[in-house]
């Protein structure tokens, strides 16, 4: 007998209590953080789904091998057990730990980008567009038209549009130092991308001679949608199907907070000589000696046991399960959300849920604002506050406007995910109340964190 219900494949040793608090209380915590949920207390938030980034619970074979680390300035063991893990992964011949994913694109982008230059990706995560923008380059999406049809269900929305990646390269000859494939697309709901699409990208960038990169941040959860939704990779291990995924990139930057299922670390992986040379003159300027890269010896080990742990085959089940059951929780309800359900996380799309709140509103930004005030769940705005603010100083609304709940690896249980549901559902039933919003102060880059903001009307809800 096989039964059917997908369990957590863990039980727990030790528990970290999260607090109850009243709306009231969360009305005060609102104002007082300037309407912006980065600002909050994490004491006052009761479910927090703000991101899957370093907020995972570690095992205990991780917790153990920690005891092992190796704290030597240089030449450390945990590096090469750290080298030696993402070696077997990827195959690159260079692995240049860092502190997390945005140091990694941070010293590509200082070592490989001049101003003028074009970088496409399906979808850009807002630090990689941050950095190439700062080296003066333009960060071009290019994901496939279904891609920006939040309704539209499609097996591989994450994939990059290959038309549109030969039109860049063919058009922009010497322009283009390298190109991005983000695995899943983060910004872009959550979405894998195929082997069909990493292999004809491959092809079309290695017939130019265009390094291309993956931001691999969740190439487990890619692993795992290939296995089960691409036909000839059903039988293959999730460990299979990523070393053929990094097979067809010439090097990749990881947040390790994610798939490498630790609360911190990174890397930046190639195969070019010359590159991971400057690469690594870069990093000792900001992050540290190259066997290290701003993070302890015990970071190393855990990450060494992490990204192991990231590909085994009842996480993985149990992991993309959750996400899918509140998603068809919410579907079933009618509330609009990115179909299909992504790895990490659920995207509400906000502006079929609220369509009376135009883009220059953030209606986005107000949703998530509601699902704190009423049920003390955190979530983060993808819209017009993280993306609208252009390099010119210009405003342009967003191509969508979403609210991610994302899913920390390990940590909520079925009926927190059962909790998450009730309170979507009863602000579904008070979205006509919700008013939109405005900016009262932002900084120049990455304003979402630090933005202050107010509700035009004095309420959240008219
Ligand atoms: N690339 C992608 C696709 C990401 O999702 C992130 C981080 C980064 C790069 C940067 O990595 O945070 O370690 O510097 N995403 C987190 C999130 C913050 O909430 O999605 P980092």
């Amino acid at each position: 007998m096989t039964f059917k219900t997908i369990i957590e494949p863990f039980r727990i040793k030790v528990v970290e209590p999260i607090r109850h608090t009243s709306r009231r209380e969360r009305h005060t915590a609102l104002r007082q953080a300037g309407y912006n949920l980065f600002m909050l207390k994490a004491e006052d938030v009761l479910i927090d789904l703000l991101t899957d980034s370093g907020t995972g619970a570690m095992s205990s074979e991780q917790w153990s091998a920690i005891m092992r680390g190796d704290e030597s300035y240089a030449g450390a063991r945990s590096f090469y057990r750290f080298e030696a893990a993402v070696k077997e992964i990827t195959s690159f011949k260079h692995i240049i730990p860092t502190h997390q994913g945005r140091a990694a694109e941070r010293i590509l982008a200082s070592v490989v980008l001049k101003p003028g230059d074009i970088v496409p990706n399906n979808t850009h995560f807002d630090t990689t567009r941050a950095n190439i923008e700062q080296a003066g380059a333009t960060a071009l999406d290019l994901p496939i038209p279904e891609g920006r049809r939040p309704e539209l269900p499609h097996p591989f929305k994450g994939n990059i549009d290959l038309e549109a990646l030969v039109r860049t390269l063919d058009e922009n000859p010497g322009r283009v130092p390298l190109a991005f494939i983000t695995v899943t697309n983060n910004s872009g709901g959550g979405q894998p991308v195929s082997m069909a699409n990493l292999r004809a990208a491959s092809e079309i960038c290695r017939a130019r001679a265009v390094p291309l990169f993956l931001d691999c941040c969740r190439f487990a959860e890619n692993s795992w949608f290939i296995k089960t939704r691409e036909p000839g990779y059903a039988e293959r291990t999730p460990l299979e199907i990523a070393q053929e995924m990094f097979r067809y990139a010439d090097g990749a930057t990881m947040s390790a907070k994610k798939d490498g299922m630790a609360n911190i670390g990174g890397f930046l992986a190639l195969n070019d000589d010359a590159m991971a040379q400057a690469c690594r003159n870069q990093l000792i300027l900001t992050e540290g000696f190259p066997t290290y890269g701003g993070l302890a010896g015990y970071d190393l080990e855990a990450l060494a046991v992490g990204f192991h742990e990231a590909l085994d085959e009842d996480y993985l089940h149990y992991r993309i399960r959750s996400v899918a059951y509140l998603g068809e929780r919410l579907t079933a309800a009618g509330i609009p959300i990115v179909q299909p359900p992504g790895g990490h996380a659920i995207y509400l799309d906000a502006r079929a849920m609220l369509p009376h709140i135009p883009q220059h509103q953030y209606p986005a930004w107000a949703l998530s604002l509601v699902l704190y005030l009423e049920g003390g769940v955190r979530s983060v705005e993808i819209g017009s506050v993280m993306f609208g603010l252009q390099p010119d100083g210009s405003e342009r609304p967003a191509a969508m406007e979403l609210v991610r709940l994302a899913f920390p690896r390990r940590v909520y249980t079925q009926s927190h995910v059962d909790y998450l549901a009730e309170v979507l559902l009863y602000v579904n039933g008070l979205k006509e109340r919700i008013v939109g919003m405005r900016i009262m102060e932002a900084p120049p880059v990455l304003r979402h964190f630090t933005a202050r903001l107010e509700p035009l009307g004095g309420d959240l809800l008219a």
